[in-house]
């Protein structure tokens, strides 16, 4: 168990006090596991305490490259010496815009925001603008960010009949429900006929195309398209997660499978906040002001919007991942991970299925194929929070629900990791 500090012990009380919950919403640990991050670099983080962890979380996904990127610090510094933010277009802007149309099939055009929860919303109501009508599908245990319309039905309690949706949390109007229709992952044949039923009322389809860590069926995501383009209904990949990560075109280059319209985040903003919706410019063009008088125009404008040293953070990254091997090395590193989690479980009798790809990944503890969100909620949740926290006291840190590997990812990390598997395996099924 890590020693923590007089120091990191005042700072805890003072997240006690000052924060809710003593954190910052996202990964929250119990009370004699908390502790606060100092710094980080490459894959390894410290925390006040001076305690070192080999990180799997990776700041949730963006730092593909690792924490603190030499390429990267150096770009955002000399950004920063030339001024923080403007509002009008600024240079790195457009650069970084021009290779994210380069990078991701479906973008023609672009459309910054500061995070991937607004990029998700955005879309919503773009696809909402260009089709007017109302409702969006999305999908049960899809994650899109924290709008009222994404938390629909992210962790239902209850198992609601399709396509009805339920609130993720409180807040939310009850006049939204009505607007989000729910359909199951991985299952085609339901979905369609959802979107047969309620064709004429929808917009738009919204997909993680790998949801958290489930990947899709083959001929789902095609399947997917073809249905919602023979309705006319916006067709987008929330690529917030996966684009840059499954490859350098996203999931959508990954699985071959073009939507209308795709948010993305994390990577792309070299771990600064931002985040953009790309699409066809058919989309994109209900936001062009010239449009102001017509019925599609949607107003979009952010103080930080396209912020020139977040997209000097990621014209830098896009720059290090365009370069020979780096998709080869952090394939390998998930890899070995996926290999060695499976092995060590198999050899210990302990109910597994791997999840996911090689670029993002995680178990659950059961021993039947997990498609979609209701097959998630048969595993054993109690046995992966223990092996979660064993992890933890071994310097091992991961969120509750995904292992994210870089290209900075050592052997070492890896041997020091699997070694950790196979101390707390063993005792999980005690
Ligand atoms: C698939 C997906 N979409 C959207 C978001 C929201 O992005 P942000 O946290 O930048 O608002 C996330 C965040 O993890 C995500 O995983």
């Amino acid at each position: 168990m890590a020693q923590r500090t007089p120091q990191e012990r005042r700072l805890l009380d003072k997240a006690a006090q000052y924060l809710p919950g003593g954190n910052l919403g996202n990964l929250a640990f119990s009370d004699d596991l908390s502790f606060l991050v100092r710094e980080g670099r490459g894959s390894h983080v410290w925390d006040v305490s001076g305690n070192e962890y080999v990180d799997w979380i990776m700041g949730s996904g963006p730092m593909l490259l690792g924490h603190a990127h030499p390429a990267v610090t150096e770009a955002v510094i000399k950004a920063v010496e030339q001024g923080s933010t403007f509002f009008a277009t600024n240079e790195k802007a457009v650069l970084l815009a021009e290779e994210l149309v380069k990078a991701v099939p479906c973008a023609e055009q672009v459309r910054f925001t500061t995070s991937g929860t607004d990029a998700c919303f955005q879309a919503m109501r773009a696809a909402r603008a260009y089709r007017g009508r109302e409702k969006i599908l999305k999908f049960e245990g899809g994650y899109h960010g924290t709008s009222d319309y994404a938390q629909m039905s992210v962790t239902p309690s209850a198992r609601e009949e399709f396509p009805r949706s339920e609130a993720n949390n409180a807040g939310i109007p009850q006049a939204i429900q009505d607007l989000m229709l729910i359909a199951p992952f991985n299952d085609l044949e339901t979905t369609t006929a959802i979107i047969e039923a309620h064709h004429d009322e929808l917009a738009g389809v919204i997909v993680e195309p790998l949801q958290r860590v489930l990947a899709p069926q083959p001929g789902f995501l095609k399947g997917l398209q073809e249905v919602t383009s023979l309705y006319g209904i916006a067709l987008i990949f929330d690529e917030v997660v996966t684009s840059f990560r499954l490859a350098y075109g996203g999931a959508q280059e990954f699985y071959d499978v073009v939507p209308d319209m795709c948010s993305v985040g994390k990577i792309m903003g070299g771990g600064y906040p931002l985040a953009a919706l790309l699409g066809a410019e058919e989309f994109m063009s209900v936001y062009d002001q010239s449009a102001v008088d017509t019925d599609s125009f949607v107003s979009q404008v952010g103080t930080l919007n396209g912020n020139p040293v977040a997209c000097a953070a990621g014209l830098a990254s896009l720059a290090e991942l365009r370069k020979e091997g780096a998709y080869d090395r952090l394939r390998e590193v998930g890899g070995r991970l996926r290999q060695a989690l499976v092995d060590i479980c198999n050899q210990h009798d302990v109910p597994v299925q791997m999840c996911g790809e090689d670029a993002i990944f995680d178990i659950f503890f059961i021993d039947r194929r997990v498609l979609n969100y209701r097959d998630t909620l048969l595993a054993d949740s109690g046995m992966m929070a223990r092996f979660n926290t064993g992890l933890l006291e071994r310097g091992i840190l991961k969120g509750g629900q995904k292992y994210y590997p870089s290209i900075v990812h050592t052997d070492e990390d890896l041997d020091k990791t699997i070694q950790a598997f196979e101390e707390v395996i063993p005792g999980l099924k005690n």
